[in-house]
């Protein structure tokens, strides 16, 4: 085919036909040789075209795969000529015989690669524009122009299989938990704030001007509302909103999988909860969970891995020297709340690049530098250890059982600032030395969480999980007089790194709920106009009662193997929190505002 005649216009043939009845056989990834003979009917979108020596081939396209089309002169004459016009993402119906492709020809890395469909008859459904980048698998089209055209996007297979996958995984959630009587109740978007630790998108009442409903940062309350309510056990999948710094795990909208039930303790939340996680893995992805989930309490992750959420499929332990070197002529050291180290053996090949690297990535959590020690087989290589006193090498060396070719890592200074650091460091270690077994699951749950943090900022103490969070049994004077050693009935979800789920045994006396609340410096009249009905429920009989949410996103994110939750949501948000293919936020009209009873400061009506 010359390429003049590739460019002639074939708009005589771009007539767009109805269906006219037609049905598909079969989808565009299921032919395979046993189907060699089959007469068969596809229906999809052209990835491209290509003319061969007479023969056009296609590439027809649809969510779940591709197959091979070819027209061909001598079978039909009419139907090849017009597949001439036929340009990438047209919309086609081809009906056709299916044959084995030729010797050569065979693609193994293809479902349908086996085979080809020789057209005997075929229809114009529609056509396309040129689409801004090509729709296929591996794109090297930007993210920004990709979520401009998500609908686009969406239609590269990678991506249609992440929700495929997702709803298999939703389906499988909903029948475990229907099978053990938990009920799926809706709850309101519209709604007043629920403190989860974010910033609430607000929405302005025009019948009530000048008040605001929150969008629910989760259905925390409305679910313990069902417990005092007698419904036993909900469910629910759904959307929550919090307005807080975007991550490649955080959206501003999110989906949880949110579960409370009655009359039970952490044992039976954790082991319904485990065994879900353990059945949806199964039944989504064939994988098998471990029988146990294996259990460290948040003070074990945090002295071991630095973090809350520990990713234990490397075994790298941050070690504590803090006594050693307590009083250390080198200041750093001597003179700090704690002393982590990390050992990475075989480290000693990192680049003082590499290091710098290091050291300006640790700075994000507030570290004010980076010491380390390469051990080399006559001498320790850094610029600290000439500080050191050989009684504090001595015992470094013993504690950490260095080797030569190892390096070693330091963070000195405030404790939730040395650990975290060091703690994300050893991930990016891990990465880095080829440590992390990408195919691995490693679930894990993290109990006896700290009931409260205290907060610089507002200069208090707040909930480390949420104000209705139990504290232990026989802590609850600990709360007023030790805020800082009390413990919650908490429990964290953890898989690879990630922070899956969480929940907590829940307040049911208003006589507890009031000693928390006064913990937490919430006046009575706060309280009141903030939680009046929850303080009024658990007046009439609230059971005991406990949950758990799990993030849908993440833990799809994870089973797919996705970089970002982005790629797991079908209309996700940018960094700024905008939707590039809907253009939101937009401004509204000043009728809209004046309605409201809103006056912007700055003004930018449309
Ligand atoms: P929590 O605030 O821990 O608990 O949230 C539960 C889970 O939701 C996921 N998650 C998010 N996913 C994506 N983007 C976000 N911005 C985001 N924020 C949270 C995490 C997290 O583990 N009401 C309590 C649950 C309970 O006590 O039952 C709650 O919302 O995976
Ligand atoms: P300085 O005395 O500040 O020049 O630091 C000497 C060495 O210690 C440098 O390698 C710094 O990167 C490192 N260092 C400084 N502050 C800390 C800290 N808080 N924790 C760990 N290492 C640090």
């Amino acid at each position: 085919m010359s390429e003049q005649m590739d460019e002639r216009s074939y708009d005589e043939y771009r007539v767009i036909e109805d269906l006219g009845g037609w049905k598909r056989t079969h989808s565009c990834n299921e032919l395979t040789a046993a189907n060699i003979g089959d007469e068969v009917l596809l229906m999809g979108w052209v990835q491209f075209r290509r003319d061969h020596g007479g023969l056009i081939f296609i590439d027809l396209r649809d969510r779940e795969g591709l197959t091979q089309v070819v027209f061909s002169p001598e079978h039909n004459t009419d139907a090849h000529e017009r597949a001439h016009a036929i340009r990438s993402e047209y919309v086609v119906a081809v009906k056709g015989v299916v044959r084995a492709r030729p010797d050569g020809m065979i693609n193994t890395g293809m479902k349908t690669g086996e085979v080809e469909i020789v057209v005997d008859e075929w229809k114009l459904l529609n056509t396309s524009d040129t689409p801004p980048f090509a729709i296929e698998d591996r794109t090297d089209a930007s993210e920004m122009l990709r979520l401009k055209y998500r609908f686009l996007d969406l239609r590269r297979p990678v991506l249609a299989k992440n929700f495929i996958l997702r709803n298999k995984a939703a389906q499988s959630v909903r029948r475990y938990l229907d099978g053990r009587g938990f009920l799926e109740v809706e709850t309101p978007v519209l709604t007043k704030s629920t403190p989860e630790g974010a910033r609430d998108f607000l929405v302005p009442s025009r019948l009530n001007n000048g008040e605001f409903y929150a969008l629910p940062q989760s259905p925390q309350l409305f679910k313990q509302m069902l417990m005092v309510s007698g419904l036993d056990r909900y469910f629910q999948i759904v959307k929550c909103f919090r307005d807080e710094d975007l991550r490649a795990d955080r959206q501003p909208e999110f989906t949880q999988i949110d579960i409370e039930m009655s009359f039970t303790d952490e044992e039976q939340v954790m082991d319904l909860a485990e065994n879900m996680v353990r059945t949806l893995f199964k039944e989504t992805i064939d994988v098998e969970l471990p029988s146990e989930f294996p259990r460290m309490t948040f003070a074990e992750a945090i002295r071991d891995y630095g973090v809350d959420k520990p990713d234990v499929r490397f075994d790298l332990k941050l070690q504590d020297v803090t006594e050693i070197f307590r009083g250390s002529d080198f200041k750093v050291f001597g003179k700090a709340e704690v002393v982590k180290v990390l050992r990475v053996p075989n480290g000693g090949e990192l680049s003082r690049k590499e290091i710098d690297e290091y050291t300006k990535f640790v700075e994000i959590y507030g570290s004010k530098g980076l010491a380390w020690i390469k051990v080399k087989e006559d001498a320790w290589q850094s610029p600290i250890v000439k500080f050191f006193s050989e009684d504090e090498k001595a015992k470094l060396a013993e504690i950490t059982g260095v080797k030569p070719g190892d390096i070693l890592f330091f963070q000195a200074g405030q404790a939730d600032i040395a650990n975290t650091a060091l703690g994300s460091l050893r991930i990016k270690l891990g990465e880095r030395f080829g440590l992390i077994d990408e195919k691995a699951f490693a679930p894990m749950w993290v109990t006896d969480f700290p009931l409260l943090e205290y907060n610089p900022d507002e200069k208090r103490y707040v909930a480390r999980h949420h104000p209705f969070t139990s504290p232990q049994p026989g802590q609850l004077d600990t709360v007023s007089e030790k805020p800082d050693e009390a413990l919650a009935r908490a429990y964290d979800l953890v898989l690879n790194g990630n922070e899956i789920g969480g929940g907590s045994i829940r307040i049911h006396t208003p006589e507890m709920q009031e000693k928390m609340f006064k913990a937490l410096g919430i006046s009575e009249e706060e309280a009141r106009s903030k939680f009046g009905f929850l303080m009024d429920a658990l007046k009439f009989g609230a059971p005991p009662h406990g949950g758990i949410a799990f993030g849908l996103d993440r833990l799809i994110m994870i089973m797919c193997g996705a970089k970002s939750i982005r790629d797991v949501i079908a209309f996700p948000k940018t960094q700024k929190a905008t939707c590039l293919m809907t253009e939101a936020p937009g401004t509204v009209s000043s009728r809209q505002l004046r309605e409201l009873g809103i006056r912007l400061r700055e003004k930018k009506e449309a």
